[in-house]
């Protein structure tokens, strides 16, 4: 089958940003369409979204935020290098690294690259008359990925109100996906609850959905997320475990790591400590970008000193990109890597670093951004690549919801095994 038509356009995404849309139309009449996600607290070693701001496709009302060089360089560059090629998602890739080579996507955008190769990956699955899980995974039982879920948010996502971005739960005594879902909705609504009678404010959703409750402390935090899963029946460190998304390259500057809630700031190696003690004494079992992106050190230093089972995940440190995942493989910096496909900026290649890491022991999880839309590719590719884990933001948006009812409906209409990487 081949490609009739390549179409990119800007819309937008649950922060009310602009992104960009492609939409790719096959020979036999059929369109299939994705849209790109958006981050906030985003790496220095991302693959560069291309935005307006400064140029002369900046628009009026969008801050500088418009996307409309992207959407150009989709339709004059890109769609005629693909009009009239048969529809594979490989050599579409291979076609978007000739038209721009450099390893960050600078001169097309990497959210003009990504909206074509999800585009290009949808179409590949309904030449072949697959879902796209089903394209990656065509054979035996899908692998439904463990969710880790926003309850609590600060950082970049939520004014600032905690230091740390994400506090997390992960339901890792649950039976199936559905009954997963079924008690973080319920942990979600307890601490609300809680939240409203200890006379926090809980009106403020953050970007991902999540309570924008400010604790002072991470231990408040976790101690306050540890009440709300024991009120609801749950049974703490055997049924739902906490995870941390410390995000800490936003609070730390070159020298130090200052929590501003807590008046307080660490050296690089006082950090390692302070965040071992809070691992050791909470019912933590992951933990995302604890240290700086470019602050290597300790995370060795914390590889070695921190609970053997712990999950150490890099997000900002390793921003899917397959030379970063090796130089933390080598210097065992890390033993997990957060896949965020608008990072990369293709599809083929963040399918690479999952391989990568996996063959390394490295656990993966397939993750949302903070500004995001309705599409539900990340739970297709979750599950189709067997990652393992996935991470959306919280239950509330339904951006963020078209994620677990896709992977609802996948756990319902397909034979599968609900994944627990923490058994
Ligand atoms: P972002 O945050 O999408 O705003 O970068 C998500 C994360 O840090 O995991
Ligand atoms: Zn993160």
């Amino acid at each position: 089958m081949k490609i009739n038509k390549v179409i990119g356009y800007q819309v937008l995404d649950s922060r009310g940003r602009p992104t960009v849309a492609a939409s790719i139309s096959l020979t036999d009449g059929s369109t299939h369409t994705a849209r790109v996600p958006s981050g906030a607290s985003t790496g220095a070693h991302e693959a560069k979204e291309l935005r307006d701001v400064g140029s002369k496709y900046a628009e009026r009302f969008y801050s500088g935020l418009s996307v409309q060089q992207a959407v150009a360089n989709i339709n004059e560059k890109i769609a005629p290098r693909l009009v009239e090629e048969q529809i594979d998602l490989n050599l579409v890739d291979a076609q978007l690294i000739e038209l721009d080579p450099s390893s960050d996507h600078t001169h097309l955008g990497a959210n003009a690259t990504l909206a074509v190769s999800l585009a290009a990956a949808y179409a590949d699955a309904h030449s072949q008359n697959k879902s796209l899980a089903r394209y990656f995974n065509p054979e035996g039982k899908l692998l439904i990925p463990m969710p880790m879920v926003n309850i609590l948010s600060g950082g970049a996502h939520a004014n600032r109100a905690m230091d740390i971005q994400d506090l997390l739960i992960i339901p890792t005594g649950a039976k199936s996906f559905t009954e997963a879902l079924s008690w973080i909705v319920a942990v979600r609504e307890m601490a609300a609850k809680l939240g409203k009678e200890g006379g926090f404010v809980t009106n403020l959703i953050a970007d991902e959905g999540g309570l924008s409750i400010g604790f002072d402390s991470i231990e408040k935090a976790c101690e306050f997320v540890v009440n709300a899963i024991e009120k609801v029946g749950l049974k703490v460190g055997v049924e739902v475990n906490l995870a941390l998304d410390v995000a800490s390259t936003q609070f730390f500057d070159g020298k130090n790591y200052h929590l501003t809630t807590q008046g307080k700031s660490y050296t690089s190696s006082e950090f390692v400590k302070y965040i071992n003690t809070v691992v050791s004494n909470q019912p933590i079992i992951s933990i995302e970008d604890p240290f700086a992106e470019d602050d290597w050190l300790p995370w060795q230093a914390f590889m070695q000193e921190c609970p053997k089972k712990l999950q150490v995940l890099g997000d900002d440190l390793l921003t899917t990109n397959l030379t970063r995942l090796n130089k933390a493989i080598a210097e065992k910096s890390a033993n997990a890597i957060l896949i965020k496909a608008n990072q990369n900026g293709l599809v083929s290649a963040t399918l690479n670093v999952l391989k990568q890491a996996r063959a390394n022991n490295f656990n993966t999880v397939v993750s949302a951004r903070s500004g995001e839309n309705e599409d539900s590719w990340l739970a297709d590719l979750a599950t189709g690549w067997g990652a393992g884990q996935i991470k959306v933001g919280s239950t509330h948006g339904s951006e963020r919801n078209a994620k677990w009812n896709r992977l609802l409906e996948l756990e319902a209409t397909e034979k599968t095994k609900f994944v627990n990487p923490f058994a």
